[in-house]
């Protein structure tokens, strides 16, 4: 599955970026966005829930769609995917060097998983910020069962200036957090070893991290079941769940789970 000069450039590496998906929460039970007939956008429309003019035009079906999600993935819990980029953090952390795990996921899985510092490029769905003034307010626990697909529900109101909440994530058209970006940029830059994990690389400029890091001269790795035509680029291929191949990978290049990290 995968040869011992990738998991020796693991082992050698000083900086390794692990860029994350839908697909590595899919596993958890948590939909991705564009896989045939259980992704989100074959599914629902994103110009009418997952851009401004949406939400303005209508905030309670984008509400209540956002707090279906926000439901889902407070019950879901991390996979065995989440845990061993955890595990490798903590692996290269120990050898001195540094792992930066760069999701476009908006869930909190990796951190529940014990990865630290974790750079969200499109947001979290645990926050919400008032759409007229800015200000970050908690969004408030949903009212009863969310059904699947959501309900219309009335966004709270900001005790500030009145205007509507919000959800913390980047909709189409929206820029992506500054300081995330720069981060997530210059680790690219800096890697010796990107991991792209469960993403489709589709949606910029997430997409460009991976060709950011080849340019600089470091070995790119896909993880994905499906070919996405990042492998035309990347150094490896490695073709299955995140749940199966980052518990192997971590296994062959920093010992099995549980076990002390060889130096
Ligand atoms: P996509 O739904 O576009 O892609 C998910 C990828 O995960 C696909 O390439 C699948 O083959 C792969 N996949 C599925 N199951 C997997 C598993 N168990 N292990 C590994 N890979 C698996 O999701 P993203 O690439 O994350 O943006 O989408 C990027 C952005 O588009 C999202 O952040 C979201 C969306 O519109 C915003 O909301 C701004």
């Amino acid at each position: 599955m995968h040869g011992p000069d990738l998991v020796r450039a693991l082992q050698q590496a000083e900086r390794v970026v692990v860029l994350t998906g839908a697909g590595a929460s899919a596993e958890s039970g948590i939909p991705t966005f564009r896989d045939a007939l259980t992704g989100l956008w074959s599914r629902f429309d994103p110009a009418r829930l997952a851009t401004e003019e949406a939400f303005r035009e209508d905030p309670e079906l984008v509400w209540g769609w956002y707090e279906w999600r926000r439901v889902l993935m407070g019950r879901c819990a991390p996979n065995a995917g989440h845990a061993a980029i955890a595990r490798m953090q903590q692996a290269v952390r120990e050898r001195g060097g540094a792992l930066d795990v760069v999701t476009q996921n908006v869930d909190d899985l990796h951190e529940r998983a014990g990865t630290r510092g974790v750079i969200h490029l499109h947001g979290d769905i645990g926050s919400s910020r008032c759409a007229d003034c800015g200000a970050r307010r908690p969004p408030g626990d949903p009212h009863g069962e969310v059904p699947e697909g959501g309900r219309r529900a009335v966004p709270p109101r900001c005790p500030a200036c009145g205007g509507p909440l919000r959800p913390e994530v980047v909709w189409f058209g929206e820029e992506l957090p500054a300081a995330a970006w720069s981060r997530a940029a210059t680790a690219a830059r800096a890697a010796d070893v990107l991991l792209s994990v469960g993403t489709s690389s589709t949606v910029y400029p997430a997409a460009s991290l991976p060709r950011f890091a080849l340019e600089s001269g470091a070995r790119v790795v896909q993880v994905n079941p499906h070919p996405t035509g990042l492998e035309a680029i990347a150094d490896d291929d490695l073709r299955g769940r995140a749940g199966s191949v980052l518990p192997a990978l971590a296994d062959a290049a920093f010992g099995p789970s549980g076990a002390d990290f060889q130096r």
